[in-house]
């Protein structure tokens, strides 16, 4: 065993010990959850232990069964008002006695997607789904309806829910997904102009769409030398159906990432945070395209699902919205700032090289020698090193440990609405903290990253 991984499996020895003590409770839950339910407790990421059970959240906090509170920077990767917020919670309650599931068109459904509508300079109608996955089948079922095309052109790295089509991530396809599901769906890399323009030039006549988000979530990567506007160009150019992944992102800007970079997408897809804590997803788009949804029409798609648009789920995504007004997203996009300065410093105090890159209140910290991080597959690979995945590994444990959740190695902070700049600085001295605990380790299995 080298040096480096004695060191390593001392520490695992450590953060695992401080685990068990803290959650015997949830430790319990977790043993029994694996007799009924595949592969144990729902949410078992990559943790590489088991998980806490929550009891409840509030805020910007998490509280497990065994009585602990975590500061939770990944708020389900984007339920931007944090938890259980007080005027998505008087919605909801105002609504339940009117009813659950009404089967007729209520006042509320139609508020709601004005305001989509009036937020959104590309957004001219919008059509309800229940979740990212399910708008994001009808949004490719509508790009094929409207072109006649099949391919779809993806970027390498991207997810975009399970949908077949949606979720293909690897040219091997996935289990489950039919063989032939590849022949229709193509791969770019996110800010490569050069081979993006070559594969849309040579597909152009089967292209029905291509899928992007304005920022890449999997390392919060933004778009590079126009990369967004140069995507529009051309697919305004062979008639290809642009759509844009909001389902994370739409929180960086009150018109999410089309406005933020200036690009009319033909279609967006919502989900998660826009429900404010309930199952909400949505297609929007221009009239012309979206008429496909229409029931009225006789050339439409099927996009319709007994519960969508019900009105409870429309009443907490309509005081979402309400929240989220252009001085919010301002304040926490400053707030993001302050994390990513914040986290700057830490490493430069504690002596390890890295960037902290994305926009306001989403940020990622990329342990690396490069001077900059343009695509989300350089970002996996490096952050899959060996040693140093497992060394980001134990850190996000040791920081659970503190009271702090975040995602594996540090990807996708979330800066959510009730977070306060002091509690910023309690996750930053966590972070602090654990940067120093596994700088020796990083020293033997990373030394380039030491500085
Ligand atoms: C960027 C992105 N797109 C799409 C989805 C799918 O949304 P849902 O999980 O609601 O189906 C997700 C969910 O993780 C996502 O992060």
């Amino acid at each position: 065993m080298s040096r480096g991984d004695e060191l390593l499996a001392g520490y695992e020895e450590e953060v695992e010990t401080v685990w068990r003590e803290m959650t015997p409770r949830s430790r319990q839950l977790c043993e029994r959850a694996e007799r009924f339910t595949p592969g144990g407790a729902l949410r078992s990421h990559s943790t590489g232990t088991y998980l806490a059970y929550c009891d409840r959240v509030d805020g910007s906090y998490m509280y497990d069964v065994d009585g602990n509170r975590y500061l939770d920077l990944i708020v389900g990767m984007t339920s931007i008002i944090g938890h259980n917020h007080p005027k998505v919670a008087q919605a909801i309650q105002a609504q339940i006695p009117k009813g659950l599931v009404t089967f007729m068109p209520d006042e509320g459904w139609d508020v709601l997607a004005e305001m989509m509508c009036n937020r959104v300079p590309s957004v001219e109608k919008v059509w309800p789904a229940f979740g990212g996955s399910q708008a994001f089948m009808w949004a490719i079922r509508a790009a094929r309806a409207h072109t006649g095309r099949d391919k779809i052109l993806k970027i390498w790295g991207g997810y975009h829910g399970t949908y077949d089509d949606a979720f293909v991530m690897t040219p091997d396809g996935s289990p489950g997904l039919p063989k032939n599901t590849m022949d229709n769906i193509l791969f770019t890399s996110w800010n490569d102009k050069e081979g993006t323009e070559k594969i849309i030039r040579e597909n152009k006549d089967q292209l029905a769409a291509v899928i992007t988000e304005g920022v890449q979530t999997g390392g919060t990567i933004p778009p590079k030398d126009g990369y967004l506007t140069f995507l529009r160009e051309q697919t305004d150019k062979y008639g290809i159906v642009l759509i844009f992944d909001e389902i994370v992102n739409f929180w960086l800007d009150h018109g999410g990432t089309g406005a933020l970079y200036d690009v009319k997408p033909d279609l967006c897809v919502y989900g998660k945070g826009i429900g404010g804590g309930l199952p909400m997803g949505l297609v929007g788009g221009n009239s012309e395209i979206m008429k496909l949804f229409s029931q009225n029409e006789t050339f439409r798609i099927a996009a319709i699902a007994a519960h969508q648009g019900d009105p409870v789920t429309v009443a907490a995504s309509t005081a979402c919205l309400n929240i989220m007004t252009p001085e919010e997203i301002a304040r926490i996009n400053t707030n993001g700032e302050y994390l990513a300065d914040g986290i700057r410093g830490v490493l430069n105090d504690v002596g390890i090289r890295g960037l902290v890159i994305g926009h306001g209140n989403h940020q990622s910290v990329h342990l690396t020698t490069a001077d900059q991080v343009t695509d989300p597959i350089s970002y996996l690979l490096n952050a899959n090193t060996p040693g140093l995945k497992e060394t980001l590994a134990l850190f996000r444990r040791s920081l659970i440990n503190k009271g702090v959740i975040t995602l594996e190695a540090m990807m996708a902070l979330r800066v959510s609405t009730p977070l306060t700049t002091s509690e910023i600085d309690t996750s930053l001295d966590a972070m602090r903290e654990t940067y120093t605990e596994i700088h020796p380790i990083l020293k033997e299995l990373a030394p380039d990253l030491i500085a």
